[in-house]
């Protein structure tokens, strides 16, 4: 598909929005950049744009199939989506099947205890206040959502943990824990928008349990950019490695 890349609406931490000649769809830029602790920390890491956009396409295929909405349209190329434009709701949806990161700081949970059923935590998308954690009372009363989207948007989730973590583990890979956000589109439905990448999940190797995610460079440790390598190497297929002519 093609589409033109009009003017810049949105420049974000790691990502950029741009209109189209169509009102109702945007190109996603994933940029190289990456950030950690608030913002704090920060780097510019070579072609993490180009393979965070390939992870996330595939999932997002992934996710249709199994018949979620997401705004996945198109991979332009690497690094461009060309995605729906969806009014975002600021709620981190973060579902949780193994206990780690914040969640061992703010909670006496122990490490690596496993929920089943999953936890579900929504924080407030909030630069100024740093993101803190909401409750259904709180969500409403700032006029996030209704009643109804929380419910919807905790249906979703389930169902997208469930596929994601099931294909996973099928590949070797634990999902402990992902964020993702959500948005109307024009008819004012749920949508799955924004990203699924290593930026955004916890993935574990299944044998190992070493971090192919973005904890590597929370941690200040070396090659986070093989890790997120090994990841688009693990969930995509020989297709779509010839399609973007990788050679992983
Ligand atoms: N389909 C979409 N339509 C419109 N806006 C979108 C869509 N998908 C994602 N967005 C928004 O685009 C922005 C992407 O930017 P990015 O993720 O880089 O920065 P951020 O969310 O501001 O910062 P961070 O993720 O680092 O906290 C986010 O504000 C996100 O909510
Ligand atoms: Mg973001």
């Amino acid at each position: 598909m093609n589409a033109k890349v009009g003017n810049l609406i949105y420049k974000g931490k790691a990502k950029d929005v741009y209109e189209t000649d169509n009102s109702e769809i945007v190109i996603v830029k994933f940029r190289d950049d990456i950030t950690a602790g608030d913002g704090a920390k920060k780097e510019n890491l070579n072609k993490k744009g180009f393979y965070n956009s390939i992870i996330s396409a595939k999932f997002f295929e992934i996710l249709e199939e199994a018949g979620v909405k997401t705004q996945y349209i198109d991979l332009l190329k690497p690094g461009y989506m060309l995605s729906k434009k969806l009014k975002m709701i600021p709620i981190e949806v973060i579902t949780r099947n193994i206990a780690a990161g914040s969640l061992l700081r703010n909670f006496p949970f122990k490490e690596k205890q496993e929920f089943e059923p999953p936890i579900i935590q929504m924080d407030y998308k909030s630069d100024e206040y740093h993101d803190p954690t909401l409750n259904d009372d709180i969500a409403v009363a700032l006029g996030l959502v209704t009643i109804e989207e929380l419910n919807t948007i905790r249906e979703i989730t389930l169902k997208i943990n469930t596929v994601l973590k099931d294909f996973l583990k099928s590949r070797g890979l634990l999902f402990p824990d992902f964020k993702i956000e959500f948005g109307h589109d024009n008819q004012g439905n749920v949508v799955l928008g924004d990203e699924i990448s290593p930026d955004s999940c916890r993935f574990w190797d299944i044998e190992t349990c070493d971090n192919l995610d973005k904890d590597l460079f929370r941690k200040g440790e070396s090659g986070v950019m093989d890790a997120y390598i090994k990841v688009a190497s693990i969930v995509l297929d020989e297709k779509d490695k010839k399609k973007w002519n990788l050679d992983i």
